[in-house]
């Protein structure tokens, strides 16, 4: 009886308290393809607008045209060393794509998705 309400009790906590979750690069991922609508003239907009389709490779800033490095921690090991440039540019960057910010967990699941490139 004891081990029964235990159980309920321990239930009834994990459905009122959202436990983090450890990051998930498929998620990540995920995040860093999707296709967000936008305003024109940038109707369509994703991750890949600026950092491009091949993350190994260097981008292009779809307003400004200049070139940005390789987000492939494997070919660039300076990426996301500074805390406050991912942070700063994880809130540029989220707004203009999706229109929004993205939580601790979704900045988690894109890192660990850049890190694993
Ligand atoms: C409008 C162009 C543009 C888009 C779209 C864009 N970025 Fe960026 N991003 C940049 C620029 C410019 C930089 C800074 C230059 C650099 O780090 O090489 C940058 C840098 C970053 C950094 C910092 C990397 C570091 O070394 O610390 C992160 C993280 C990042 N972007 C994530 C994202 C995510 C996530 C999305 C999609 C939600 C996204 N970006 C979409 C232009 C863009």
């Amino acid at each position: 009886m004891k081990k029964l309400l235990l159980i309920l009790l321990l239930t009834l906590f994990s459905a009122t308290h959202s436990i983090a979750q450890a990051a998930d690069i498929e998620r990540g991922k995920q995040l860093w393809q999707q296709s967000y609508q936008g305003k024109a003239p940038y109707q369509q907009r994703s991750c890949e607008s600026c950092h491009g389709r091949n993350l190994t490779k260097a981008g292009k800033h779809v307003k400004t045209n200049k070139v940005i490095k390789a987000m492939a921690l494997s070919v660039n090991p300076t990426r996301y060393s500074d805390s406050k440039k991912v942070k700063k540019w994880f809130y540029r960057n989220c707004k203009w794509t999706m229109g929004r910010v993205c939580n601790a967990q979704e900045q988690a699941d894109i890192l660990a998705y850049l890190k694993s490139l």
